[in-house]
């Protein structure tokens, strides 16, 4: 089932792929390796054995067709048609669902997670106004992805076009779009009081800039409005990976600095219509892993002059930080001029500073390296000083386009608080032939964090041992690391100090062959999930009360299994199960959705629990 994905290997390799990625190197991949993305949820990137980057890039410029586009010619139609030449969209069957709130709750498991309640934590609460959250993205929930006037993103090119090269498509997936009534009745039902979307940039403007669509405005109105009813404080990503088709034809999209007004005018148009009532505001959702990707397909439609594989996730890196300072300037100045609400804005990291193999200098520094490129590459200028990592700035040398300095001033300070994505901790060993040695070549494949890729020395640790309770083998990179969680939010708050505080803005796991089980009662019994969450809370109660870290709030990936990028539907991250295969979609709830549900009552100010 698995296909073999060549693009795989093309995955540059330039950002640093942790070692999951650098498994699958062979000739076949696992799909879901390679995908994008921490998989997406906080995914991380494929990734493989150091590229053979020059055949890489050809490959993926002339892999098939680009779209045409002649500027103020091109309409949404003649792009759609583009999108839809093999392979019509799909839509989702009429529900009765719709405008349901209804809602039949089974009855609860017997119980697990009370023996979760260790003397330790048992009388341990979270702060009052704690946000007890679930995270969601537009791609992987919504589907409708034609309907009202929405444009086409590169999410909807590649799988209709490439088919080969993904599982399926994001047309209806979870149909929150017509939904999401009836999902946010679900999401009470747990007591959750917050809730994370995304919204397409498409569905505002369906050719990335020029006309606004109201339609696609109306539709975050209702979402928004909807949530608040039931007391689901709405967070807000602006960007969450679903580049407009147009602008990736156009101009090579984040390659380019043109995408930085068109973020811009984007951003402000959102802010505009939906700033009364949001109060939380993300500009982008991992933009390490989404950066590392821009060379490979959906992404790569069209290089701009200049750039190739190799530099492509730097001129990326450089212009999101860029459009991430613009849109937060004109977020403060429509909030000082009194336009929309006060409220924060931020972005949410990703991945981690992994755990050094063993107490030598080398393996320190492989850790450090290690945090340097996949954190501190866009937290460092944001929290700190403006600037790179001087790591950074001494292994890539000219292919990190260096931040001037009225950008460095536009970028320092532009976030309200600190959000990580950590799903997990891994650990770091230097590259076995030294660091010195692997910093100065860039086709050594550990280059250019240098620490040993091999997913043994990712995801293991010494004597032969995983380093923790191993997700789902198509997840490679996912351990259960409870254990590591709290040296890691000291790490995470020292270093990148935020007064707004930090905020887990996903964890989740992807159980083990949960895609394989057929009988309902055997898919909705995931302990392995149950674990994960009930080990995350205990540590993060411990880190507020014992470690004094100021931890507003936590979001689970997700409310429920969804399309996981490349591993499209396949993959399960969700606290409830959706049977795809059903045109009616139904949800199910999971045990970990009811061990949520009990452990965070029993943690949270009582004021804090949606009931
Ligand atoms: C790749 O192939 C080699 C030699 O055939 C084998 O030893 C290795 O286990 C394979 N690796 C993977 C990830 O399949
Ligand atoms: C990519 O462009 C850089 C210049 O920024 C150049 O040094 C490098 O050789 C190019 N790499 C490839 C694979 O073409
Ligand atoms: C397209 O229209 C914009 C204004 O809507 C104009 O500024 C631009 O010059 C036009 N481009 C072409 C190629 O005609
Ligand atoms: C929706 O339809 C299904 C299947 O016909 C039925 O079992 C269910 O009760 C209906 N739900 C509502 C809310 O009407
Ligand atoms: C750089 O790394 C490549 C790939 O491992 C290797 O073939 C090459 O010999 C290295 N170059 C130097 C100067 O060490
Ligand atoms: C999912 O739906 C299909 C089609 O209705 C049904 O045959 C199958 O048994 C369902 N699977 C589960 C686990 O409920």
């Amino acid at each position: 089932m698995i296909r073999l994905l060549p693009l795989a290997v093309y995955v540059s390799l330039a950002f640093g792929l942790p070692a999951s990625q650098s498994s699958a190197s062979n000739n076949s991949y696992d799909i879901s390796v390679l995908s994008p993305t921490s998989s997406i949820p906080g995914t991380t990137p494929p990734s493989t054995e150091a590229p053979t980057s020059t055949a890489a890039s050809s490959t993926v410029q002339t892999a098939g067709p680009t779209p045409s586009f002649t500027p103020n010619k091109t309409t949404v139609e003649d792009l759609w048609a583009q999108v839809e030449k093999n392979k019509p969209v799909l839509v989702a069957a009429e529900s009765n669902l719709t405008d349901s709130t209804e809602l039949k709750l089974p009855p609860a498991p017997h119980a697990f997670f009370p023996n979760y309640l260790s003397e330790r934590t048992k009388i341990l609460k979270f702060p009052k106004g704690f946000k007890y959250g679930v995270a969601s993205a537009a791609t992987q929930v919504e589907g409708a992805a034609k309907e009202d006037g929405k444009g086409p993103s590169v999410w909807d090119y590649g799988p209709h076009v490439y088919p080969d090269l993904y599982t399926g498509a994001p047309d209806v997936t979870n149909d929150f779009y017509h939904r999401y009534k009836n999902d946010f009745a679900r999401l009470k039902a747990m007591g959750v009081n917050t809730f994370s979307l995304s919204i397409a940039w498409t569905r505002i403007y369906p050719l990335g800039r020029g006309e606004v669509n109201e339609a696609g405005l109306a539709f975050y109105d209702k979402v928004i409005d909807e949530a608040i009813k039931n007391n689901l404080e709405p967070v807000v990503t602006l960007f969450h990976w679903d580049t407009p088709l147009a602008l990736s034809v156009q101009y090579g999209s984040w390659m380019s600095p043109k995408v930085i007004d068109d973020y811009n005018q984007y951003a402000e148009t959102v802010f505009r219509r939906l700033g009364d009532r949001v109060k939380m505001w993300i500009t982008f959702n991992e933009p390490r892993v989404f950066c590392s990707q821009v060379a490979v397909i959906p992404y790569t439609l069209t290089y701009p002059d200049g750039t190739n594989s190799t530099n492509a996730p730097y001129q990326c890196t450089h212009n999101l930080l860029v459009a991430h300072g613009t849109a937060v300037q004109t977020y403060r100045k429509l909030v000082k001029e009194g336009t929309i609400a006060a409220g924060q804005i931020g972005l949410k990291n990703d991945d981690n500073k992994p755990t050094p193999w063993s107490d030598s200098e080398e393996d320190k520094e492989a850790s450090d390296r290690h945090a340097d490129f996949f954190v501190g590459i866009f937290a460092k200028p944001i929290y700190v000083d403006g600037d790179y990592p001087a790591t950074c700035k001494e292994t890539l040398g000219d292919i990190l386009p260096p931040l001037t300095p009225e950008e460095q001033k536009l970028v320092k300070g532009s976030a309200d608080f600190y959000a990580q994505d950590l799903y997990r901790v891994n650990t770091a060993k230097a590259a076995p032939n030294g660091i010195e040695a692997c910093k100065k070549n860039s086709s050594d494949p550990n280059w250019p964090t240098c620490q040993d890729n091999r997913v043994e020395y990712t995801s293991g640790a010494p004597g032969g041992w995983g380093y923790g309770q191993q997700a789902d083998p198509r997840v490679n990179w996912l351990v259960n690391s409870w254990f590591a969680l709290r040296d890691q939010l000291k790490y995470l708050t020292k270093t990148f100090p935020s007064k707004g505080g930090i905020y887990i803005s996903e964890f989740g796991w992807a159980e083990a062959f949960e895609n394989q089980r057929t009988e309902l009662y055997q898919i909705v019994s995931d302990y392995g999930r149950e674990s994960y969450y009930m080990d995350y809370l205990n540590e993060f109660l411990l880190a507020i009360h014992e470690d004094s870290i100021d931890l507003r709030g936590i979001f689970a990936w997700s409310l429920y299994d969804n399309f996981e990028w490349q591993s499209g539907l396949t993959q399960k991250f969700g606290l409830q199960y959706v049977n795809f295969t059903d045109p009616a979609l139904p949800r199910y709830f999971k045990r970990s959705f009811f061990s949520m549900r009990d452990s965070m009552k029993h943690h949270l100010e009582p004021e804090d629990f949606n009931s």
